[in-house]
């Protein structure tokens, strides 16, 4: 009975899912690694980004039904031909999670020891990259919406975003400007049925963690598996919210 049950809400799970488009940046590691292969489990059209070549090909190799872009969110010229290439390998786009992000300096540092150069890596990647790369898919995220499938924008943020962490403060004013970024674009967007929105998966055990904390504890974060399940989930609620609301 218990088994019967779990097989269901797997079942139903799935079936919400099946032919979903989905653009993952950042997909290779940590978090956005985990979302391309639990979303890929479920059915999902996935696609993904990353700087690097060797990375973005084993991760396509590796995980059948992916596919691999080459480039970078931080680069303006970039975006279009990332853009193009996204809609090219599923044909159109129902999400968007701009998940790719930067440090700013590293080791972190006080904003007063900042480089200029290290605060608009910051910027550029984490800020610029998901609103050119939103702004060059938007007519694909229209269509969706007119098409009745509830398109939806997350921007991956932190609680570094909130808090005034020191030593996280190109990160955490990039981080500011995203989550502030997407309550904007969302009351813009929501008359053609778009919504975006930013989302904190918490301190997770992944790459970026150990750069920016390396005492920390792994067994003390979250595994990025988990965040993936928790934002699948809540993706989920959004769109059939809005399927709901006939939007
Ligand atoms: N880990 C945490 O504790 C934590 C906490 C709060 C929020 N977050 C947020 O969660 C998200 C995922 O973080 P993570 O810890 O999973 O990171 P991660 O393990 O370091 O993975 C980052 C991914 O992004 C790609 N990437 C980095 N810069 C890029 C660029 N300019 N263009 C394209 N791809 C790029 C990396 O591949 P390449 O190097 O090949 O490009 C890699 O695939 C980020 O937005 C982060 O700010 C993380």
């Amino acid at each position: 009975m218990a088994t019967d049950s779990i097989n269901k809400s797997e079942e139903q799970e799935s079936a919400a899912w099946k032919g979903v488009r989905v653009a993952v940046t950042g997909g290779t590691s940590g978090l956005g690694l985990a979302l391309v292969e639990h979303l890929l489990g479920r059915g999902a059209k996935v696609v993904f980004v990353a700087r690097n070549r060797d990375g973005v090909d084993r991760v396509a190799r590796e995980r059948a039904g992916a596919h691999g872009i080459t480039g970078d969110v931080a680069e303006k010229d970039d975006i279009y031909p990332i853009a193009i290439q996204i809609l090219g390998a599923v044909g159109g786009l129902d999400v968007l999670i701009n998940n790719a992000s930067s440090l700013g300096p590293v080791p972190l540092a006080p904003l007063a020891d900042t480089s200029c150069e290290d605060f608009e890596l910051a910027l550029e990647t984490n800020l610029l990259g998901p609103f050119r790369l939103t702004k060059a898919l938007l007519g694909a995220l229209a269509a969706s919406a007119r098409e009745g499938r509830s398109p939806l924008v997350v921007n991956i943020s932190s609680d570094a975003a909130i808090n005034a962490y020191p030593n996280w403060g190109a990160y955490g004013a990039s981080k500011a400007a995203l989550h502030h970024l997407s309550e904007v674009w969302n009351t813009e967007l929501r008359v053609q049925g778009i919504q975006v929105i930013s989302w904190d998966p918490g301190d997770m055990d992944t790459p970026l963690h150990a750069i920016a904390v390396p005492g920390a504890d792994p067994t003390a974060l979250r595994r990025p598996e988990d965040a993936a399940r928790e934002l699948i989930s809540k993706i989920e609620g959004h769109i059939s919210t809005l399927r709901e609301a006939g939007r």
